[in-house]
């Protein structure tokens, strides 16, 4: 087996980070997250769905989606999931995907949604991420974890 072979999420450890997200049919960002390997949860497509409602700490992955006539960035999905208080509880950080075509408006669901909940933005990656934002998210996320989640002792 290629040694860089990210774990398949299914041999991920307890501790192992979660990332929850969102993704659209164009699936940039369930691309990304399924590169780091880690545990995921995704928020369904249809708002109409039930959103899932968390038991254990996580991280939110969101691209933003700007509607110029509304002013809205944030996919009405993630806020669907994020008006559950247990899951505003549980969340630890943020991710932004997104395009810098967008100039200051990258990636800004995330800082919006950082500013709201108080947590911070940990990453903000373009599209389907490169190889590059996939190494830093996982080593980043992981040392993220350490600090705040610590295993429970044996
Ligand atoms: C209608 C529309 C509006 C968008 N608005 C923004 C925006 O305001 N800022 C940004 O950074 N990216 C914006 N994007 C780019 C998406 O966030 C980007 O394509 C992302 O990778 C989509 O993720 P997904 O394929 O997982 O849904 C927009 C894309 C579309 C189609």
């Amino acid at each position: 087996m290629d040694p860089n072979t990210p774990p398949h999420p299914r041999a991920a450890a307890p501790q192992d980070p979660l990332v929850v997200y969102f993704s659209s049919i164009s699936g940039n960002t369930a691309k990304f997250v399924a590169k780091l390997g880690f545990p995921t949860v995704r928020i369904p497509l249809r708002t109409g769905e039930d959103t899932p409602i968390m038991d254990r700490p996580f991280v939110l992955c969101v691209p933003t989606y700007g509607r110029p006539r509304s002013g809205e960035t944030i996919p009405p999905q993630v806020m669907k999931f994020l008006r559950e208080p247990r899951n505003r509880e549980l969340m630890l950080g943020v991710m932004g995907a997104g395009n810098t075509n967008f100039g200051e408006d990258f990636g800004i669901a995330a800082d919006k949604i950082a500013a709201k909940c108080q947590v911070p933005v940990l990453y903000k990656f373009e599209l389907m991420g490169t190889s590059e934002d996939v190494t830093r998210v996982h080593e980043g996320l992981t040392a993220f974890w350490t600090r705040n989640c610590p295993p429970l002792p044996a």
